[in-house]
């Protein structure tokens, strides 16, 4: 058994996560693709990361923009090729930036050569490497009903019906993203083998994406939450009544993680403490870290009808409870992973901060404070680092996520539950594509992200004349420039505070403050930070034999905090 309560790479390390559709595009197609990211390698070593998270790269019809795969071992063609891929490996290496790949294998593509050789007919070799079912009957006009009442993440029913051979195929995410069965031990080991094709080729680690999701519950029940016209997903009764995922998740570590010095991370919604320390604990010899996503949940209304297609305010006690408890639970038993952004989640700013002109960079830094400082491990979504916002789009066809484009389906043109601009709204709020602009560079033409005249596969963000990498870099005060300094401290010389100090809230009933401590031996870390635009007057008992170590304002105005305003002091314990 392998022990991790110790000292580790990945626990020191600072990732940054790549979606390479947006990040840059090199040959003017409209598409990022690899040698963009080849390109802009130094960029990020001077950011001062040292791992990337790249989003899939691998061949897919980008049903859901690359998370449906049609061949694991293949790049995506409008990517590049494999010696593109090799080259930007080996670059990023020369750079001390390891990479960590998106593993995908809850579900494939429909149009991977598996899938379509499993639907040609029901006894053929590949079958059973999806979950195929009869129908559970028919209904009064005779058309076949779907095998339970699941319902998939996209929307709709989370089975499709295959007349050719009169049966179903589950499908938690979208119609062209069907479930591998692993139950099947001849998929386990088709999985294991691409884990060790990728390992083989020197990549770093893996991010797991829906890991938690891949074991179905024993006979595949009705799931008890789904009741009609609620368009709640299936996927937490899935997770909650799968029974085999450690088995599994211990041979899959077994099998190859644990023979390279790699770095994994699972993504697992619906997913609490203890169940973390189940799959991330030091000893459980399954995933080094997981992402949860307690933290996420907090601006949706949990009566409402439409999961996370709802919205309530941020109650600031609600956050810090969800993110102490991560803190405090996992504290010596797993390690965590730290973010607030990702590309399926609309960007921070204009989420929990303020993208006013105004407070667009104060907050932005506030709230890169308050994550960094936490012990875990933080993950930094491209865009984040100069201050990224949410966009709007008028219309419905300028968007491209499945996600946001089934829920305006089903709730707009199908049951006309959702006027067109009570949908836009909510799309503007929660949708995917707030992440998926593409990377503001500079301010030329299409931000740089794409050459003049050519049209970016989705539109670009307006606000990219003020808001770019080109401007950010070039100004000492910048969110940017605030962000390397976090990371070069983390990296640097507090990182026996702020990867390995214990960590202790205050004031956790204060609605308006986030504030806690990391202790180390002898010293600590205190970090305050406002999350109201008001000024708010806070007595944390500073007194002599504070050091500051950084702060989002050029001075200190004691126990008063000016709108958004975050700071760090060190001091004797
Ligand atoms: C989670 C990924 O992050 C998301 O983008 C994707 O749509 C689903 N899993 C399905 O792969």
């Amino acid at each position: 058994m392998a022990d991790h309560s110790g000292k580790q790479w990945w626990k020191e390390a600072v990732v940054y996560q790549i979606w390479p559709r947006s990040f840059k595009d090199s040959d003017g197609d409209g598409l990022g693709d690899i040698p963009g990211i080849t390109e802009k390698l130094p960029y990020l070593a001077e950011l001062g990361i040292n791992v990337i998270w790249l989003s899939p790269v691998f061949a897919s019809p980008n049903d859901d923009m690359g998370y449906d795969i049609s061949d694991y071992r293949a790049i995506m063609p409008e990517f590049g090729t494999m010696a593109d891929f090799d080259t930007m490996l080996e670059t990023a290496h020369s750079l001390g930036i390891k990479i960590l790949m998106d593993l995908v294998v809850n579900h494939s593509s429909d149009e991977h050569a598996w899938f379509e050789a499993s639907r040609a007919s029901r006894d053929n070799d590949y079958r059973d490497y999806y979950i195929w079912r009869d129908s559970s009957g028919h209904d009064e006009a005779g058309n076949p009903l779907p095998p339970n009442n699941w319902v998939s993440e996209f929307s709709g029913p989370a089975w499709a019906y295959d007349e050719h051979t009169d049966q179903w195929y589950l499908h938690m995410f979208s119609k062209k993203q069907p479930d591998l069965n692993w139950e099947n031990p001849k998929v386990r080991q088709e999985i294991f083998d691409i884990v060790t094709f990728w390992l083989d080729k020197g990549v770093d680690g893996f991010r797991l994406d829906a890991i938690n999701i891949i074991s179905k519950p024993e006979g595949l029940p009705d799931d008890p939450a789904v009741v009609p016209g609620k368009q709640t997903s299936s996927i937490p009764f899935v997770i909650e009544n799968g029974t085999r995922v450690h088995e599994w998740m211990h041979e899959l570590n077994a099998e190859t993680f644990a023979k390279y010095d790699v770095m994994t991370v699972g993504e697992m919604s619906a997913t609490l403490p203890e169940e973390a320390i189940q799959f991330s604990g030091f000893t459980s010899d399954e995933l080094h870290m997981i992402f949860h996503f307690e933290h996420m949940t907090v601006d949706s209304d949990p009566g409402a009808s439409m999961g996370k297609w709802s919205r309530k305010p941020v109650d600031l006690v609600e956050l810090k409870t969800i993110l102490n408890e991560w803190q405090t639970k996992l504290s010596g038993k797993a390690w965590g992973s730290l973010y607030w952004n990702n590309h399926d989640q609309p960007r921070t700013i204009s989420r929990f901060g303020n993208d006013s002109p105004e407070y667009r960079e104060l907050s932005g830094k506030m709230l890169a404070t308050v994550l960094h400082f936490m012990q875990g491990t933080p993950y930094i979504y491209q865009g984040e680092e100069f201050g990224m916002t949410n966009v709007q789009f008028d219309a419905i066809d300028d968007y491209k996520d499945l996600d946001s484009l089934n829920m305006y389906e089903s709730m707009v043109r199908q049951y006309g539950t959702l006027t067109h601009e009570q949908a836009m709204e909510l799309i503007y709020a929660k949708g995917r594509d707030n992440a998926r602009t593409p990377v503001q560079w500079d301010a030329s033409d299409n931000g740089g992200f794409t050459d003049a005249g050519v049209q970016p596969w989705i539109g670009i963000n307006p606000n990219f004349t003020e808001i770019n990498v080109a401007e950010a870099v070039s100004r000492e005060d910048s969110l940017w420039n605030f962000y390397r300094q976090l990371i070069g401290l983390r990296r640097g010389e507090l990182q026996h505070l702020m990867v390995y100090g214990d960590f202790l809230p205050l004031g956790e009933d204060d609605a308006q403050v986030y504030a806690y401590e990391r202790i180390g031996e002898g010293e600590k870390l205190l970090v305050i930070a406002n999350f109201t635009d008001q000024e708010l007057t806070r007595d944390f008992g500073l007194g002599e034999g504070l050091s500051p170590v950084i702060s989002n304002y050029t001075d200190d105005a004691g126990t008063t905090l000016r709108p958004y305003e975050a700071k760090v002091y060190r001091l004797a314990n």
